[in-house]
């Protein structure tokens, strides 16, 4: 694996932000479930959208990708039952085809994803969801085979914990199986919302997305359409606070900013001044900030994508934070690393607290998943001298195009290849 190697920086400036990975990702699982075009808008090159692409391809499906406009079209009919363990093991997500897939083909199978650095991460709510829908499930060698079976007409899934993909996924396969399914304590992220938007421009009924109970009305068959993600509200956050983090000041152009109203609220409490326009969010660091308590939760409450990068921050805010990890409570990997370059913190069960130091040192770091080796990369422009960020690669399932944006906010920093291909 490659490293990068970053140098101290101030960002200031303008970044545009991409289409959110975690909207493509489910939407193009979501495309199994027709046989005809689905047009998706603003897909962005990533690893693991790459990733998602050769799944479908595996399966049967045509897919066209056009990097620089980031439109793909994804026609065709599944024609394979397996998702292979190679692609499964690259990315939890792929989990999410098994629903659309034996829904397609009567029966389907595909290994079980294993556990992942920011978690043990199970699918037990996945499984039960499906199991309620009607799917008789069986476990052999590491894969789960699954099947339809008989759903009745009224079908309650009600949710032990709002996961994302659990809801995708339960919500997806819903769709296309007879009679009304309603999904309790479902998750409300904005990306649920956009796959609902989708799966309803394709034929569905789906409604109460955004809320913790959505109903999914089945419908016979799902037909082809156009669709444009919405924008990526974690790479947002994650260039808003790089901005922030280093003193400076900048906009971060094409996003909600009402999808990250609870960052922008600790933020503000930290002292920064943050703007929000209609389509951009103008953020300004008032120089020295202040120390603030972070409650990461499921939507829309502070995201656990942006626990790392907001660690860094608070790393050189003056006083004592905490940040208390709700949705993967042993997502921590970064601390380490980070009490390497000088911070001072200490994890106490789910709870990191944080007292402020003046100023980081480089150092070398290792980067252990996608969220994580950002931090690490924000860190690297705090800390004084130079920082080496290794096993960078993860950066890149996450973030399109991120050396060039870093540049483009004044960031000095060099990617130096080690095998996997900066894409
Ligand atoms: N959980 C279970 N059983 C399940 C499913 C989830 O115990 O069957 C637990 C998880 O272990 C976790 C919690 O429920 O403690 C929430 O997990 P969730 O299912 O919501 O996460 P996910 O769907 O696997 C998505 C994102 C993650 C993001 C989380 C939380 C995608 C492709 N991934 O994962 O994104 O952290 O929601 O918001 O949408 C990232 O982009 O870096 C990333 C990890």
């Amino acid at each position: 694996m490659g490293s990068i190697v970053v140098s101290k920086s101030v960002l200031s400036g303008e970044v545009e932000v991409s289409g959110a990975k975690n909207s493509a990702l489910p939407l193009l699982a979501a495309t199994i479930l027709t046989d005809e075009e689905v047009i998706l808008n603003k897909v962005p090159h990533l690893a693991d959208v790459e990733t998602m692409f050769d799944i479908l391809r595996t399966l049967g499906k045509k897919v066209q990708y056009d990097r620089d406009s980031g439109v793909a079209r994804v026609s065709g009919a599944v024609d394979k039952a397996h998702v292979p363990y190679d692609l499964v093991r690259k990315m939890r997500a792929s989990f999410n085809v098994m629903g659309p897939l034996t829904v397609m083909l009567g029966e389907a199978s595909t290994p079980l994803p294993g556990g992942c650095a920011i978690g043990v991460r199970p699918v037990d709510y996945h499984i039960e969801g499906l199991k309620k829908l009607g799917f008789e499930i069986f476990f052999e060698h590491g894969e789960i085979r699954a099947r339809v079976g008989k759903k009745d007409e009224f079908v309650v899934v009600h949710l032990p914990f709002p996961s994302v993909g659990a809801t995708e996924h339960i919500m997806s396969v819903a769709t296309l199986l007879p009679g009304t399914t309603v999904i309790e304590n479902a998750a409300m992220e904005p990306e649920i919302v956009d796959l609902q938007d989708l799966l309803n421009k394709m034929g569905a009924r789906v409604r109460g997305a955004g809320t913790s109970k959505i109903i999914v009305e089945g419908v016979e068959k799902l037909h082809g359409c156009e669709h444009t993600i919405i924008p990526d509200r974690i790479e947002a956050g994650t260039y808003a606070i790089a901005i922030l983090s280093t003193g400076g000041e900048g906009q971060v152009k094409n996003v909600v900013p009402e999808h990250l109203d609870a960052l922008w609220s600790v933020l503000e409490r930290s002292g920064a001044y943050v703007k929000r326009g209609t389509n951009y969010v103008y953020v300004k660091s008032p120089g020295k900030w202040h120390a603030c308590d972070v409650n990461v939760l499921p939507y829309p409450g502070f995201p656990t994508d942006l626990q790392p990068q907001i660690v860094v921050y608070l790393s050189t805010a003056q006083g004592t934070s905490t940040v208390t990890e709700n949705v993967f409570k042993t997502r921590f990997a970064h601390v380490a690393e980070l009490v390497r370059m000088g911070a001072n913190m200490k994890l106490k069960d789910n709870t990191l607290i944080i007292e402020g130091v003046e100023k980081l040192q480089g150092a070398t770091v290792m980067g252990t998943d996608l969220r994580a080796t950002a931090a690490l990369v924000i860190a690297g422009f705090v800390a004084e001298g130079s920082t080496e960020v290794t096993q960078v690669e993860h950066i890149f399932r996450g973030y399109e195009r991120v050396i060039e944006k870093f540049r483009g906010l004044g960031g000095v920093l060099e990617y130096r290849p080690g095998g996997v291909p900066e894409i």
